[in-house]
């Protein structure tokens, strides 16, 4: 260890009289996405002039810059491109691969002394794709038994799933169970929310929708009857009212021709209009 951080300190243009400072704090904590960008905040409390800063990651020095921070060097070859130096000290990379993930250190060099400040970078896709399945399953008594199962497109990136009703966190689990009484329960808006370091998604709705939705699945029989037994109904005592003044109009006495065409007032014109099949169980 001690022999890297000397061989480190030549790298940067120590003398042998300089004291090399230990780091002081825990590493930063810095969680980056995938493909995007991440910059390490780089705030120092160096006394004297700083004569330059170098970038390590996983030990290995990616950026030299010198006291002109226009005259920074990427050292790093494979990041030529994506290494970007921010008010002259802070670091920027871009376009994020899996491979920028590990410790980082700044180390910044005076005429007399060494300051090190350590990062740790996570690196995580942002979660996609939130849904909620259900199942619903309805009791004689007429209460209403939910599951629900959240689910993401890319669980593995992390997600953690939680359960919310008005704001409350009832469950930190993916899946859920509900009893839902139609007599006794108000309206409830329950909210699935997941969540990895760097993004959350969330899915609302309401519970008296889904029971709502069974209800209509149990009555689906008497729709069934409703719209085939009422229209044909109609139908036969539409035919019985035609047919009887079909017969009126023909007992009574024919035109001069003989053949005349029934009169308009002998036609009965019926207009069925298919019945509101919620009004009909
Ligand atoms: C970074 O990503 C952007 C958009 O995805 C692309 O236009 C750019 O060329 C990439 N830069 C590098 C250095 O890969
Ligand atoms: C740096 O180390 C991390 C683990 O700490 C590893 O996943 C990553 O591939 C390494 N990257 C490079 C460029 O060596
Ligand atoms: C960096 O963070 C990763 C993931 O949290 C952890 O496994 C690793 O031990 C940390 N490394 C350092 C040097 O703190
Ligand atoms: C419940 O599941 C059905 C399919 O089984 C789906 O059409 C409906 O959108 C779901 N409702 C909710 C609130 O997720
Ligand atoms: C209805 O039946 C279910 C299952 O048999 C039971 O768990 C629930 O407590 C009952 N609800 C009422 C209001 O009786
Ligand atoms: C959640 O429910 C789904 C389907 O109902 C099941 O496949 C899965 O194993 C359940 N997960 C847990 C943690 O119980
Ligand atoms: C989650 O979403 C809320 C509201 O949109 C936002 O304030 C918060 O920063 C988000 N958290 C993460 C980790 O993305």
């Amino acid at each position: 260890m001690i022999w890297l951080l000397q061989f480190l300190s030549l790298l940067s243009g120590l003398g042998p009289g300089n004291t090399v400072s230990q780091t002081q704090a825990p590493p930063l904590l810095v969680d980056g996405v995938l493909g995007e960008s991440v910059t390490f905040p780089l705030k120092f409390s160096a006394k004297e002039e700083i004569q330059s800063i170098t970038w390590l990651h996983n030990r290995t020095s990616i950026i030299f810059i010198p006291k002109d921070a226009a005259q920074s060097q990427v050292t790093d070859p494979k990041r030529k491109d994506r290494l970007k130096v921010i008010q002259s000290s802070s670091l920027q990379i871009n376009n994020l691969t899996m491979a920028d993930s590990g410790p980082y250190r700044a180390q910044i060099s005076t005429a007399t002394s060494v300051e090190m400040y350590d990062y740790n970078l996570s690196i995580f896709r942002r979660l996609r794709n939130l849904q909620v399945a259900n199942h619903t399953q309805l009791f004689e008594n007429g209460s209403c038994e939910i599951q629900l199962t959240c689910s993401v497109e890319n669980p593995n990136d992390h997600a953690s799933f939680r359960w919310q009703v008005a704001g409350n966190t009832i469950l930190e689990e993916a899946n859920l169970t509900i009893f839902w009484e139609p007599k006794d329960s108000s309206e409830e808006t329950y909210t699935c929310i997941a969540k990895n370091p760097v993004s959350n998604l969330s899915f609302s709705f309401s519970v008296q929708s889904l029971c709502k939705g069974v209800f209509n699945e149990k009555s689906q029989l008497s729709v069934i009857l409703c719209s085939i037994l009422v229209p044909s109904l109609i139908c036969i005592v539409v035919s019985l009212i035609v047919w009887k003044k079909k017969k009126v109009a023909a007992e009574a006495p024919r035109g001069p021709s003989g053949n005349e065409p029934a009169r308009p007032e002998n036609t009965v014109y019926a207009q069925v209009t298919h019945p509101n099949t919620g009004n009909c169980s």
